[in-house]
């Protein structure tokens, strides 16, 4: 069975969740993590940031899209091309949060950068809970649409809210992805805050390989 939840809530399940916020967290911590990063740390303030800043630790996140006083990186995942071996505490508005509301056996994170490499990790899962971040407690476009990206090539029982997100991306497919991504709500806000290379960037289907993985408090990169 396969179920997508356009708003994040608590997830506590014995089966797999995927967080999904194309815009932009979870294409920022594929980005860290494709480019070397030793792992990518969710917190949910920007005081709990700060105190774990040390040495090849980087903090980074936004608020209001913008990067905080005093942080490393802020949440554009093209600033994430040189972090090799370095350890990204990160603290986002929606993303993060909607990682914190999650407890399950295991947890994944996609975006358009890792479509199918995310969907092949899947094909080995029965249960399968696909969580949208959204944007401030609504519903975020982009993440529904990658989320109906992922359930449209996996062959399973179908929720109604995977059956929507499923026919959302069937009659978008064919479409250009990063037109699609522009107009939804968020995208028009990060561009006004200058930030329209990170929607062309983030409309990139399969740029990465990658899975990132949730252990204990951390995501790394799923082994091969
Ligand atoms: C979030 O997690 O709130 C988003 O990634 C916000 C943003 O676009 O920076």
């Amino acid at each position: 069975m396969i179920d997508v939840l356009f708003l994040p809530e608590p997830v506590s399940q014995q089966h797999v969740c995927v967080v999904v916020d194309v815009l932009r967290a979870t294409s920022t911590i594929v980005t860290a993590l494709a480019n070397g990063a030793r792992c990518v740390v969710p917190v949910r303030t920007i005081a709990e940031a700060k105190k774990r800043k040390a040495e090849n630790i980087l903090i980074c996140g936004e608020r209001k899209g913008i990067k905080p006083k005093g942080f490393d990186l802020g949440n554009s995942p093209i600033e994430y091309f040189t972090v090799k071996d370095k350890e990204v505490i990160l603290t986002t508005t929606n993303g993060t949060r909607a990682i914190s509301m999650i407890n399950s056996q295991k947890l994944y994170a996609a975006c358009f950068l890792n479509l199918h490499a995310v969907i092949e990790q899947l094909r080995n899962h029965d249960h399968v809970t696909i969580v949208c971040s959204g944007q401030k407690g609504k519903i975020a476009y982009e993440d529904v649409l990658c989320a109906g990206a992922i359930v449209y090539e996996l062959n399973d029982k179908l929720t109604d809210g995977a059956r929507i997100s499923r026919e959302l991306w069937k009659q978008s497919r064919r479409k250009d992805l990063s037109k699609l991504l522009f107009e939804s709500q968020h995208a028009q806000e990060l561009a006004e805050y200058g930030f329209s290379s990170d929607i062309t960037f983030c409309s990139q289907t399969d740029l990465y390989s990658i899975v990132p993985v949730f252990v204990e408090d951390r995501f790394i990169k799923q082994a091969p």
